[in-house]
């Protein structure tokens, strides 16, 4: 069986840090790897839309910003294609026919909907595109047979659902589709990379994010700013290193060669951390080492952003629209495979008026 992966963003903003430990830098690997025999990278406007059906605007807008998120990271179009969701309408037709295998309570219980129900606020009023988004992204992954999506884990209710979806077809309609495995990042403080603010989540509204397109000047500013450890108020003071911000991000990005590079005194992040504990090391130094950890990492995207930004934009353009076309190619395949299965292929051959004939015959 191909190995092929399929993953997505929603286009609601630009990407951020957390996108990039969580899911980016895994997924160029993965494509560097050599490994799978195709690679699917969805930017999900449909799926944005699902809860912003007010503001299309928005998401229109951040579709190109996210394709120059993904390139500056360096996922390559020759390897993956990059595609445009809504402009496979094979995916909602999928969807039609997963929606008679899922049941209300079985989605009311999905813990990433219901988290995301609450965090919107949206009470009694939720709209019945987004409670049966978790359908839409089963479509998503099987319209192009995926053994593998690379998601942060916040997204493993979703896989679950879709693995549920495959079941219960192959079971209904005969073996058809493939069941997906989720791959999460093995750090497991990547998985959740809390904002600046030290809040659980990175997210636009709150403001506490650190974007790859980021100029260095943004990107000092927020880590001097960044929450450490309210307590932790003369540097003689001891620190607390848990839920303080710069360690957690320290934890997710330096590696111990930049502890020789940028801050020799210490030969590793447990050195670093205990010296902070013990009371003598200031905020502002390991701000610094931080600074120059995640600026080390972030330079080379943001100057490959810049020059795709300024000089690239319509093979981007000419690229997603490409990336679409051969995509709905392979989701049009499953889909044929799908009605075929649901014997729902009326007019590929003439075996509706055959069986009509033989039913006739036996009466
Ligand atoms: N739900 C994902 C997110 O919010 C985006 C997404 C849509 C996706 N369809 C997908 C991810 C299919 C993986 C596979 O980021």
């Amino acid at each position: 069986m191909p190995k092929i992966i399929l993953t997505g963003d929603r286009p609601t903003g630009r990407l951020h840090v957390g996108h990039y430990v969580g899911s980016l830098k895994r997924r160029v690997e993965l494509q560097n790897s050599g490994e799978y025999d195709k690679i699917f990278i969805m930017i999900a406007d449909a799926q944005a839309l699902t809860d912003n059906a007010d503001n299309p605007a928005k998401v229109r807008q951040n579709i190109i910003e996210v394709a120059l998120d993904y390139l500056a990271c360096g996922l390559d179009p020759e390897k993956v294609t990059i595609f445009i969701q809504s402009q496979v309408p094979e995916l909602t037709e999928l969807s039609f026919y997963y929606m008679n295998l899922v049941t209300v309570s079985r989605l009311q219980r999905n813990p990433t909907v219901k988290n995301e129900i609450l965090m919107r606020n949206f009470e009694t009023s939720i709209p019945v595109g987004f409670f049966t988004y978790p359908i839409s992204q089963a479509s998503d992954i099987t319209a192009f047979k995926a053994t593998t999506v690379p998601v942060g884990d916040d997204q493993l209710p979703m896989i679950e659902q879709a693995r549920e979806i495959v079941r219960r077809f192959n079971q209904t309609y005969g073996d058809t589709l493939v069941e997906p495995e989720a791959v999460i990042p093995e750090n497991e403080i990547c998985q959740r990379l809390p904002g600046t603010d030290g809040k659980a989540k990175m997210s636009k509204s709150l403001g506490n994010c650190i974007y790859l397109a980021d100029s260095a000047e943004e990107l000092k500013r927020k880590i001097m700013n960044m929450y450490t450890d309210p307590n932790h108020i003369k540097v003689t003071d001891p620190g607390t290193v848990e839920g303080n911000a710069v360690f957690t991000y320290l934890d997710a990005f330096s590696r111990p060669e930049h502890f020789a590079k940028y801050l020799p005194d210490y030969e590793s992040l447990d050195a670093l951390k205990e010296h902070y504990r013990r009371g003598g090391l200031g905020d502002v130094k390991i701000k610094r080492f931080l600074n120059a950890v995640l600026e080390e990492e972030l330079a080379p995207i943001r100057e490959r952003r810049q020059e795709l930004e300024a000089n690239h934009i319509e093979e981007i353009y000419e690229m997603l629209r490409q990336g679409s076309v051969s995509a709905q190619k392979v989701a049009a395949q499953t889909l044929a495979e799908v009605k075929r299965s649901m014997k729902i292929n009326y007019f590929e051959d003439g075996a509706l008026m055959k069986e009509h004939a033989e039913r006739n015959a036996q009466e």
